[in-house]
């Protein structure tokens, strides 16, 4: 195997160059702790605000809007229990799509005795703002939707979702994990009171995300110890993260438009090339409002897991929309909740796509999947032809 082909760019992303680069003195010269009062402290919390406001001004927010987390799951979890173990009770609406950081955080809500609503999709994997209107009930104190799919790719409509949430005094939480950085957003013209963000999504270093908290939403901490991001979560802040983060977000600022013009075509090149020549084939999301790079396909009658098998064996990368447990291959929950035919979701296989990614590496998993998926509609075993 000489070819590496990464896609899945939606799972994670390399480290920027440059955001690496920038990050490197923070590991070895400037390690001190934010929180000392000493030089070597002063230097690292000069670093931390710095990169909280670069990160503030591409979100177009307030510094102190910013809480630093480890990940997007910690941004999530603390936007959705913040929120509500501040009220203490109440209902939640999120949608049956959204990733496990979010519906596992509400779940968790409803063993508190909170309740919840998960809203549907159409087939597209797009939620109706109406519904959303139609959910809010008196004690409504969350709406948690996502920003785009991470499966699917599709971008819900938040602006609409968000306009809803304000008139109606009810805070907007965005996970826009897989949004931030890809499509343009505008967090305060949407309404939004919390946006989780993730650094790893976009170039960035694994271990560090972001929560903006629009001020004067009331939430309290779910992590507790020292004095840290104005007593909003506790623990000695991740300096390198903040940095590399920072520079993670300057760069996807920079490059995203033109960016998502060229990922855009190599997408469409790669399910243009696999729908001539494999036949049962559908793509999966919305056919416009979608993210540039991601690519959902389902294969009729072929498992996923086959499928990304046998194209890592020739060093491509893909994902699959479906979980195996304890041997049983289920289908993916957003396909099954878009209502995909359950034979068609066993075969969903995610395509992400990103800066590193040419139109020969298309061409080469076309010429990859082709004889793949005949071989494995015919049940011969991978590798046999
Ligand atoms: C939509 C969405 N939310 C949350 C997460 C979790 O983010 P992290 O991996 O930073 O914990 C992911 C990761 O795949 C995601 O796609």
């Amino acid at each position: 195997m000489s070819r590496h082909v990464y896609l899945d760019h939606n799972a994670s992303t390399p480290v920027h160059p440059e955001a690496l680069a920038e990050m490197l003195p923070y590991f070895s010269e400037v390690y001190g702790n934010a929180s000392s009062v000493h030089a070597f402290g002063r230097e690292a919390r000069e670093a931390l605000d710095r990169g909280r406001e670069r990160i503030a001004a591409s979100l177009r927010v307030k510094p102190d809007e910013i809480v630093f987390t480890s990940g997007g799951t910690e941004s999530d979890n603390f936007a959705i229990k913040g929120v509500a173990l501040a009220r203490g009770r109440g209902h939640v609406i999120t949608t049956q799509i959204e990733h496990h950081a979010v519906l596992r955080a509400v779940e968790w809500l409803e063993t508190q005795g909170f309740t919840a609503t998960y809203l549907p999709v159409d087939s597209y994997g797009m939620l109706d703002p109406d519904e959303v209107a139609r959910a809010i009930r008196p004690d409504t104190i969350l709406i948690s939707v996502m920003g785009a799919n991470s499966e699917v790719g599709t971008v819900q409509p938040l602006a609409a979702i968000g306009a809803i949430a304000r008139a109606h005094g009810v805070p907007f939480h965005v996970d826009a994990v897989q949004t931030f950085g890809k499509v343009p957003m505008d967090v305060v013209a949407m309404g939004i009171d919390l946006l989780s963000c993730s650094g790893h999504k976009i170039y960035g270093p694994k271990g560090i995300a972001a929560l903006y908290v629009r001020k004067g939403t009331k939430m309290v901490a779910i992590q507790h110890g020292g004095e840290h991001e104005r007593r909003r979560r506790a623990g000695t802040e991740n300096v390198a993260g903040v940095v590399g983060f920072a520079r993670a977000v300057e760069i996807r600022a920079r490059d995203m438009a033109e960016e998502a013009v060229r990922v855009g075509a190599l997408r469409d090149r790669l399910w243009q090339g696999i729908r001539e020549r494999v036949p049962e084939v559908r793509l999966n999301g919305h056919p416009t409002q979608r993210l540039p790079g991601t690519a959902n396909l389902v294969y009729r009658g072929v498992e996923s897991e086959s499928i990304v098998l046998g194209l890592d064996l020739k060093g491509i990368a893909v994902s699959a929309g479906s979980a195996c447990t304890s041997g049983s291959v289920e289908p993916s929950y957003v396909l099954v909740a878009m209502g995909i035919p359950v034979e068609w979701a066993m075969g969903s296989v995610r395509h992400s796509l990103g800066r590193s990614t040419t139109a020969e590496d298309i061409d080469y998993v076309i010429e990859s999947v082709v004889p793949l998926v005949a071989r494995l509609r015919t049940s011969l075993p991978v590798g046999a032809a």
